[in-house]
């Protein structure tokens, strides 16, 4: 039983991880799974949701996989179904699924490449969104949405990276419209832009983690690349009743590379 004590920010509630299976989604996962919610893990392979469930339920928690391809309307339905039939509703929605298909300049991007980041990174947030929204809109309590953008999209630039840094800037200023369009529905929409993490997508070509700590030591303010538990813990703020004014902001998480 829990004690009002022992109750926190996401005690009962159920929280939709779009690419929960690794990286920084699974980080997402484990940090509201410790606040004891209830986690859902969508994405596309089977087997790393499986052991993120797994981690979630060593730590006494509970979590259920949805395999889903977030590019798919009719997938993202049901992994928004499948929140609420095992756990009754959905409260938080962290749309984190993502892509990064480049290195090279646009002029070589492949046009299978350029769609496939659009998919994922935009429409997929867009179908994730709609879903998630018509759910929350129509439970009394309402719900909350963070967006995983990047700051290689609204906030800074890098060669190679035109068409990601597209889809993500475009993620910041969906999320803006969205909030606007639904806060009165009683759905807060935020985004999170991470800058480099500790996750293999921020290795370039050929890098192993002590280059990229180097590389962070010699170039970042901070000395060092954000953890998956830093960007975990600025999302778990925007989908808290602390936020409950922070509306359709997009707040950088990013080692002080934009300061
Ligand atoms: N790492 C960084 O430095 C960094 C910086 C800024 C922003 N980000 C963003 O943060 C998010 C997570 O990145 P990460 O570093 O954790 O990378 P990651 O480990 O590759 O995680 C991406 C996750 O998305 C899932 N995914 C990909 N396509 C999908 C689809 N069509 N449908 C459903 N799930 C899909 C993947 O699982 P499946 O392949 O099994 O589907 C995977 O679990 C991404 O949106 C990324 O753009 C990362």
């Amino acid at each position: 039983m829990t004690t009002a004590a022992h109750r926190t920010r996401f005690t009962d509630r159920t929280v939709l991880v779009t690419g929960g299976g690794s990286g920084i989604g699974r980080g997402i996962a484990r940090a509201f799974a410790a606040e004891r919610a209830q986690v859902v893990v969508a994405g596309r392979r089977p087997e790393p949701l499986a052991q993120t469930v797994r981690l979630v339920e060593e730590a006494g928690g509970k979590a259920l996989a949805v395999t889903a391809d977030v590019s798919r309307a009719d997938d993202v339905r049901a992994a928004v179904a499948a929140a609420v039939d095992r756990f009754g509703s959905l409260d938080v929605a962290v749309n984190n699924a993502g892509v990064f298909r480049g290195g090279q300049p646009l002029a070589e991007l492949s046009e299978a490449d350029w769609r496939d980041q659009l998919d994922i990174n935009l429409t997929g947030v867009f179908l994730a969104l709609r879903a998630e929204i018509r759910q929350m809109r129509s439970q009394p309590a309402g719900g909350a949405i963070v967006n995983i953008a990047s700051t290689f999209g609204a906030h800074t630039r890098h060669p190679g990276a035109a068409a990601y840094a597209a889809t993500k800037a475009a993620v910041s200023i969906l999320t803006r419209g969205a909030a606007l369009d639904h806060i009165r529905d009683g759905v807060r929409i935020n985004a999170v832009s991470p800058g480099a993490v500790d996750t293999p997508m921020s290795l370039r070509p050929g890098e192993q983690e002590t280059d990229r700590a180097d590389r962070a030591r010699a170039t970042l303010p901070l000395g060092r690349v954000s953890t998956t538990d830093e960007v975990a813990a600025a999302v778990l703020y925007l989908a808290s009743d602390d936020a409950s004014s922070v509306v359709g902001t997009d707040l950088v998480v990013d080692s002080g590379a934009t300061a």
